[in-house]
């Protein structure tokens, strides 16, 4: 019955892709900020020139935690838009409840399966399937740092944490902010991962992908539990609830030393003008130099009618992954080209880095899923992670060890 349902859409959808109308696609997304924006441009701009219609269905908030909540009531009243920025385990969630749409007639005339690594295609598939199209990826394991800010209070940039605290304490003593934050639970998740992987490639896979009771109480996680509590004498007193691109904003005049964020974070860096290796370096977190947390954005397509929409939406999907996107796109928003044989000639050192990155840490087996950014676990079990880590963030009496121990409970309670 499902294979019939899909046959007499394929038909429709080529019947349509004939004709010339335009259509409308609109599109959920949590781009806001000033390099987000700039980035998403790149595709409306490229729609409007196929002759399609862009619907901007834009709901801010870094992570995206708010945009899943207002696609989710529009699921439910039977009104999803033609897309929608989701990523990870969370597509098949959506699969399963048979929202989405297949694209593989797409991907197939796109060359998908031999131009996507294989580590992508299949997060993009559901039951053999694609029903999304992946638009970058992104490093979260990255430290932001302005250079003069450490010029001025007589600190080097660190490598190891051991190093970072040493800095903090001089940046902290010379009158800066050492780290840039914003206390938002995706946040916290983000920095605390980072701390996370530097125990270990193999430890941080046990906890957050494998999700082992003993790796989620046991010492390492202890550890990371303990360092990433101390962060909190290195940020100021306004840090909470303040959005991620507030804070790299600090970093970018001269406000705070350091961010520790994801390579979008580039992209607010790009947008302000400001140069790689000059007015801000960019560093694998301390201690994670051959790793790499992935996180790949993701547009998904969801079942519509009409057969103007059908053809946008699949000029939409057509178009992301066309060179000429990935490069124009990644430019702005910080990230790398998802499509393999990408000339590297426009990007600049910590793209460059990154992809370097990206094919080593393949190879050694160092390429491991943000479970801050939803690559991970489904988004039940990230969400009781995301409770744990920002309530121990924010805790006067928590130790490190009833931090760890109610994580494992909570990972176990969230599983079931
Ligand atoms: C991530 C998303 C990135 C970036 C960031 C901040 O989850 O994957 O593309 O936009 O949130 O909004």
């Amino acid at each position: 019955m499902k294979k019939i349902a899909l046959g007499l859409t394929a038909v429709a959808l080529s019947l349509a892709a004939t004709t010339s109308q335009a259509g409308q696609v609109e599109v959920l997304h949590w781009w806001t900020s000033g390099g987000e924006a700039a980035a998403i441009d790149v595709l409306k701009q490229e729609m409007k020139e196929q002759g399609d219609t862009w619907k901007d269905f834009a709901v801010a908030g870094g992570g995206g935690e708010s945009a899943m909540t207002v696609l989710k009531s529009r699921a439910i009243a039977g009104n999803p838009p033609s897309a929608a920025q989701i990523k990870g385990p969370t597509i098949q969630e959506w699969g399963d409840l048979g929202f989405l749409e297949n694209i593989d007639d797409v991907a197939k005339a796109g060359h998908w399966d031999k131009l996507l690594p294989p580590v992508v295609s299949k997060i993009m598939k559901y039951d053999g399937h694609y029903v999304a199209v992946p638009v970058n990826v992104h490093r979260v394991n990255w430290l932001w740092a302005n250079p003069e800010v450490f010029r001025k209070a007589g600190a080097s940039i660190p490598t190891t944490w051991d190093q970072f605290f040493v800095a903090a304490d001089k940046i902290k003593k010379a009158g800066y902010i050492p780290l840039a934050h914003g206390g938002q639970a995706w946040q916290d998740a983000t920095l605390f991962e980072a701390i996370a992987l530097s125990e270990g490639t193999d430890f941080y896979k046990a906890a957050f992908v494998d999700l082992k009771d003993d790796a989620l109480k046991g010492p390492k996680m202890v550890d990371a539990l303990t360092k990433f509590k101390k962060m909190r004498q290195y940020v100021d007193p306004g840090f909470s609830g303040r959005d991620w691109n507030v804070a790299t904003s600090m970093v970018i005049n001269g406000k705070a030393a350091m961010q520790i964020m994801g390579d979008w974070a580039k992209g607010e860096f790009t947008a302000a003008g400001k140069r790689p290796g000059v007015d801000y370096v960019c560093l694998p977190a301390p201690g994670t130099s051959g790793q790499f947390t992935f996180n790949i954005d993701s547009l998904a397509m969801f079942k519509v009618s009409g057969k103007d929409t059908q053809k946008a939406q699949r000029d939409l999907a057509r178009l992301v992954m066309e060179p000429k996107f990935q490069e124009v796109f990644n430019l702005k928003k910080g990230s790398i080209p998802v499509r393999l044989g990408m000339p590297r000639d426009k990007f600049d050192a910590c793209a460059d880095s990154s992809m370097d990155a990206f094919n080593a840490a393949s190879a050694t087996g160092d390429l491991v899923p943000s479970m801050a950014h939803g690559m991970a676990v489904n988004s039940m079990i990230q969400g009781a992670m995301f409770d744990v880590i920002t309530n121990f963030f924010n805790s006067d009496s928590m130790t490190p060890e009833q931090a760890a121990d109610k994580l494992a409970r909570s990972v176990k309670a969230a599983s079931m």
